[in-house]
């Protein structure tokens, strides 16, 4: 039985990339190891959100989790900022971690283009604060997509790293997994780049069916194929990269084939596509609703997924400090 752990920033809503990415991994493992889950909530204050927003957002985000499958029984759910031990050990690693290998980070340098009036030293210890996340439970696999490879790198970096400056064998080394063996990147909608929150090209599991006709209706394409086979550029790749996640294997391969030999329209490929993603996303959408509305729920969800995450953070925070010297009086 491994440890499981993973997470998702409150910002926004789960989006169709979240949950091909993660979600859909942290559902299936739930069965079988132990699962701790959480709302990465000190992390989205790298934007500044406002106070209201910053609790709606986390109370979405655990309504979402929900929906999606994720099961309080089976697995430890809870929030970033209610585990002091969390921030305790970030402190502790970020003395071991190094200027020149954060500021190379490839996240760090899109966000300090992205946001360049607010390049904050929260942004540069990302990565410290995620190590911290997984390790406070000394979790060995991690489901994310591929956009977090990097960051699972630099955590095993910083375990390494620990376990040799103590000359121990403290910290195991976590690695970034999805059942399909390759780790996923969903595409969005603008013709190149991953889906994400910021990037304005998500479907969200929370959006109407007439907002997702919309918004796939406008997705970019081309002016269509010339010749038999041709190569796929990349908006219309990205087309047929999410029809694989929410159709049958028997529409895909219809529509393959209408590209391979140049009959494809793209208005009937994005009607279906819109038609799939929704017969997809509206049993999630139905309980999205529902859930918001019981508070009772969600406070007991929340204040048992804290005793069981602080149950496991403080034993692993005790050790850490044995380890690193500090002793009682
Ligand atoms: P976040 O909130 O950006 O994304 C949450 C999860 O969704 C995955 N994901 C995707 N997967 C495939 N295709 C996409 N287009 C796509 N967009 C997002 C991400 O890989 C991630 O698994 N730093 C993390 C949150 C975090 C965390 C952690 C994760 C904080 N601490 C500890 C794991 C372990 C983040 O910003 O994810």
């Amino acid at each position: 039985m491994e440890i499981v752990l993973s997470g998702i920033r409150s910002t926004g809503n789960l989006h169709l990339g979240n949950y091909f990415g993660a979600i859909r991994n942290f559902v299936k493992m739930q069965e079988e190891h132990t699962c701790f889950f959480f709302i990465a909530d000190f992390h989205s204050l790298t934007t500044h959100p406002a106070p209201e927003d910053l609790f709606g957002s986390t109370k979405q985000i655990l309504v979402e989790y929900l929906a999606s499958g994720l099961d309080p029984e089976k697995c430890t759910l809870y929030r970033q900022s209610d585990i002091p031990e969390i921030p305790e050990l970030y402190l502790l690693l970020n003395m071991n971690a190094y200027l020149g290998e954060l500021e190379r980070c490839t996240t760090f340098k899109e966000k300090k283009s992205r946001q360049s009036e607010n390049i904050n030293a929260g942004l540069l210890t990302y990565p410290v604060l995620m190590a911290a996340d997984i390790l406070i439970h000394r979790a060995s696999k991690v489901p994310v997509g591929k956009d977090q490879e990097q960051h699972l790198e630099m955590t095993r970096n910083f375990a390494a790293r620990f376990n040799r400056i103590y000359g121990v064998d403290y910290f195991p080394k976590p690695t970034a997994f999805n059942f399909s063996e390759q780790l996923v990147k969903i595409p969005g909608l603008n013709g190149s780049g991953k889906m994400g929150k910021s990037e304005g090209n998500a479907i969200n599991l929370a959006d109407e069916p007439e907002v997702i006709r919309k918004k796939v209706m406008k997705a970019v394409t081309d002016n269509g194929p010339t010749v038999t086979n041709q190569k796929m550029a990349e908006p219309v790749k990205n087309l047929f990269t999410l029809l694989k996640v929410v159709s049958s294997p028997e529409t895909v391969n219809f529509f393959t084939d209408k590209y391979n030999d140049c009959s494809i329209r793209y208005g009937d490929l994005k009607k279906q596509l819109a038609d799939d993603i929704i017969t997809f996303t509206t049993p999630i959408r139905k309980q999205i609703n529902e859930l918001k509305l019981d508070n009772d729920y969600l406070r007991k969800v929340i204040d048992n997924g804290t005793d069981k995450a602080r149950a496991s953070a403080s034993k692993t925070l005790k050790e850490v400090r044995e380890i690193i010297g500090f002793k009682k009086f």
